[in-house]
């Protein structure tokens, strides 16, 4: 598979079949992704990755500490700014509206939205659930060296047939997944990675986001 067709073929799947993904694959993408770029080779990136019994108690943790209304503190960090210029806010609400209309969720229909977001601590039927961290003390730096870890693992699951979703979800319970996983309490929950099949026949999985054209944002110099 040539990089583009990877880039190309990545998107955020939300129904995966529960075929199992054997350990020698998983390593494979994480061995490979530990390849990634980091400011001084640092290498800030922490990942816990469940699977079988394991993934099924941090699934339902979460759902259980949602049902008791057990929210706790809280994301550790602002997974969006607090206020939006509008062409972010027209860009984020455009694929809500999109996801939710695939969904059959009519908008209002807060159950059905409930619905939807509980299925992120499912990790989406995903046999494989990943968990990525960095230290507290890490700054922008090292979250950017995080983001392209995790790019890495999603282009290398293409590689292998499989699929992904990254999921900023999980940072919301992050007090539950520190408690079920052990994680310590100097590291911060960035986010999930589901990781598995994705069932391409489904019709939420046939959403393709749109993109801004490049000279939106990219400008050129050459003289
Ligand atoms: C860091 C990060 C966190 C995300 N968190 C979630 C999430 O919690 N739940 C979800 O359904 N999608 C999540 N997404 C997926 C985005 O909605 C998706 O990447 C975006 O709409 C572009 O679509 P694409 O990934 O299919 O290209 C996240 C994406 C990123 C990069």
């Amino acid at each position: 598979m040539r990089v583009s067709d990877a880039v190309n073929s990545r998107r955020s799947m939300r129904v995966f079949k529960p075929d199992p993904v054997p350990k020698t694959v998983i390593e494979w993408i994480i061995e490979t992704a530990n390849r990634s770029a980091s400011n001084g080779n640092l290498q800030p990136w922490k990942l816990y990755v469940t699977t079988g019994k394991a993934r099924e108690r941090l699934s339902a943790a979460i759902l259980a500490a949602i049902d008791t209304a057990d929210h706790g503190p809280g994301g550790e960090y602002d997974v969006y700014p607090k206020e939006f210029a509008p062409v972010y806010d027209q860009r984020r609400k455009l694929v809500g509206k999109q996801l939710y209309t695939l969904l059959n969720v009519p908008r209002g229909d807060t159950a059905g939205m409930q619905k939807q977001f509980r299925k992120n601590f499912d990790f989406f039927d995903a046999p494989v659930g990943m968990i990525l961290c960095v230290e507290r003390g890490m700054g922008n730096g090292q979250w950017i060296d995080c983001g392209i870890f995790l790019d890495q693992l999603m282009l290398l699951a293409r590689e292998q047939g499989l699929h992904t979703c990254p999921q900023a979800a999980f940072s919301r319970y992050q007090h539950v997944v520190r408690r079920e996983l052990k994680i310590p309490d100097n590291q911060i929950v960035i986010c999930g990675l589901a990781l598995g099949h994705a069932d391409p026949d489904v019709i939420p999985n046939s959403l393709v986001t749109e993109r801004a054209p490049i000279d939106d944002f990219t400008t050129w110099y050459s003289a």
